[in-house]
């Protein structure tokens, strides 16, 4: 008697189908984020972080496309003082650290602990590494003697704020700031237009969609 061969699952198919998705997802991933040291288990480290944390806001670090984004709206081979807010892990420190000149200073502040320590273990006597909050800038920059502030970069959410914290942040960031300095902010959301244009005198809005998620990078000059 002749045997039926098994039929294959349509559901076996289906779920070769995703398996292949996602692993050419995954693959695209690891592409985004080659360079930025987070292409490892680090991502996966990060995402643990964002769990605990909603504050963290995103759920990997920046993406190579993002930060040199942000890094060409900061043009920082000049900056002799910078203020980072938001800095978590450092990827965009240690980029900014690259290419800052070599007497210059940058005090990274970031509010969650995890994050905080893989930041302070960048060794550079050119980074103040601050576990704290960034609305506390004006007291930290007396502090720290950054009285010339040249740009001011953050990726801290906004959005999380309330309307007032977020307009004191912002008059507390163009008080720091030297006339002529900048303030670039990396956001998923464009709801810092109305607010920035209010504190600033010109702002120009940028969008990267390889980043996860996408972002708008706002630069604003005093
Ligand atoms: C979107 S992540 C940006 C991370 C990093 N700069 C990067 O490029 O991958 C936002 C970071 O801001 C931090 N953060 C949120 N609110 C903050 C605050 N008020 N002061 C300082 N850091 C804050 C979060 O813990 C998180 O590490």
């Amino acid at each position: 008697m002749k045997t039926k061969k098994p039929q294959a699952s349509p559901f076996r198919n289906l779920g070769r189908l995703i398996e292949d998705h996602f692993k050419k997802g995954l693959n695209k991933v690891e592409e985004i984020f080659k360079d930025t040291r987070a292409a490892d288990d680090k991502l996966f480290s990060y995402f643990r972080v964002f769990i605990d944390d909603k504050g963290v806001a995103s759920v990997t670090p920046s993406s190579r496309y993002l930060i040199e984004r942000v890094m060409k709206a900061m043009d920082v081979r000049n900056a002799h003082q910078v203020v980072e807010y938001g800095a978590a892990e450092g990827v965009m420190t240690r980029r900014i650290l690259d290419r800052m000149p070599s007497n210059g200073r940058i005090l990274a502040i970031e509010l969650n602990e995890k994050l905080f320590k893989s930041l302070k273990c960048i060794n550079d006597p050119r980074l103040i590494a601050y576990r704290g909050d960034a609305r506390d800038v004006g007291a930290l920059a007396k502090k720290f003697g950054l009285d010339k502030v040249d740009v001011v970069v953050s990726g801290i959410p906004f959005a999380f704020l309330s309307r007032d914290g977020r307009h004191e942040l912002l008059s507390d960031t163009a008080r720091v700031l030297r006339p002529g300095g900048r303030f670039v902010a990396y956001q998923v959301t464009t709801h810092l237009i109305h607010p920035l244009n209010e504190h600033f005198s010109r702002v120009k809005t940028e969008f990267e969609i390889r980043n996860i998620p996408p972002n708008f990078i706002f630069t604003a000059f005093k």
